[in-house]
């Protein structure tokens, strides 16, 4: 057992890479357009893939059929839950996974150096010659582009969930402003979901998307630990989990500053995981497990537990706070009260 455990750990990584092929090779699209279970070779000829591969194919299929990431009967391959999230008409969830397999990655030769001998702050740091992350991403339209794009796909998943299971927390509030909103998926969908919010996307200048402005979305760009628009309710979707506890402290208070003081219902409403949430799920445990680790070498930062919320949030400065039952897969809700 204790082998065979060892041996599946050394190689998942190749079930990061079958899901990747996945994407790649749009094979979710193409089992969708095809209307029904789709045998073996009519896929490889809709992909297209040359005879000769057929069998690589099936044993790639056969992995992910294993996975549940289809699912095969006798007419063949289906989608399951877990490839629609990879339909481009979904969430196009592979955007994701390509950022999840490449750059990320790349950088994880430099750690044991990392771990051993180096001044720098974060393992990403050592791989790009002394850069950090938001700098290089920057520099690389190509791989800021693959970021937002992860982001993106990531989102629109969550905020369907989010919107659906929490409406509360966006009823009664006029003006939401999304700090680090990234290219403006998760306001997209809450105000199409809530069409009296107005909202607005706040992210820096060279990521923010202005052909988003339209009646109900104003777009922003600017620095948020300058100044932040004034508004009822602040959203910071995974931001704080990029940044040291003093630097979140920061970013809290200038969130702080930017609710409108004459309102009595202005929050500011953090999605992030809490590592100790209540679960009976170990995958769940082991995927937030692993995400804290990612943080810490790519970022120098962390997920982080309630206690760790709770002295950060108090920290900051916020008269109260709350943390809602868990609700959503990973990630929870926590509202702060100035
Ligand atoms: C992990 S992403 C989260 C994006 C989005 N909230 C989501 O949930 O998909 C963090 C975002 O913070 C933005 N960001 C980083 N530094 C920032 C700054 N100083 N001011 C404003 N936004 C910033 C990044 O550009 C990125 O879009």
């Amino acid at each position: 057992m204790e082998l065979t455990g060892f041996i599946h750990q050394s190689i998942s990584f190749m079930s990061s890479w079958a899901l990747r092929f996945v994407a790649e090779l749009e094979i979710a699209n193409h089992i969708k357009a095809y209307g029904g279970p789709m045998p073996l070779h009519e896929l490889a000829r809709s992909i297209p893939i040359p005879p000769g591969k057929d069998l690589t194919l099936e044993s790639l299929m056969g992995l992910l059929v294993h996975q549940r990431v289809f699912a095969k009967c006798e007419g063949g391959y289906q989608l399951t839950p877990i490839s629609e999230i990879m339909l481009s008409e979904g969430a196009n969830m592979g955007a994701f996974v390509r950022f999840a397999t490449e750059p990320s990655p790349e950088q994880l030769l430099f750690t044991s150096k990392w771990f051993k001998d180096t001044g720098k702050s974060t393992v990403f740091e050592l791989a790009h010659n002394g850069k950090q992350a938001w700098e290089v991403m920057k520099e690389k339209p190509e791989l800021g582009n693959l970021f937002n794009d992860a982001m993106s796909s990531l989102s629109k998943e969550f905020v369907r969930i989010l919107v659906a299971r929490y409406p509360e927390i966006f009823e009664g509030i006029n003006n939401l402003v999304d700090v680090g909103g990234g290219t403006g998926s998760t306001v997209k969908i809450i105000a199409d979901s809530f069409p009296d919010l107005r909202c607005t996307v706040f992210d820096l200048p060279h990521v923010i998307d202005n052909s988003l402005n339209n009646d109900s979305i104003s777009v922003v760009g600017g620095d948020m630990f300058d100044k932040i628009p004034l508004a009822d309710a602040i959203l910071l979707k995974t931001v704080l989990h990029d940044w040291s506890d003093e630097d979140c402290v920061r970013i809290l208070k200038k969130c702080k500053e930017a609710i409108d003081s004459t309102i009595n219902k202005g929050k500011v409403i953090v999605v992030e995981m809490v590592l100790d949430a209540e679960t009976d799920d170990s995958k769940e445990t082991e995927t937030k497990l692993i995400y804290n680790l990612s943080l810490l070498f790519f970022f120098g930062s962390k997920e982080r537990t309630k206690k760790e919320w709770h002295d950060l949030i108090l920290g900051a400065g916020y008269s109260d706070y709350k943390i809602y039952p868990a609700r959503m897969p990973l990630y929870s809700v926590i509202e702060l009260y100035p």
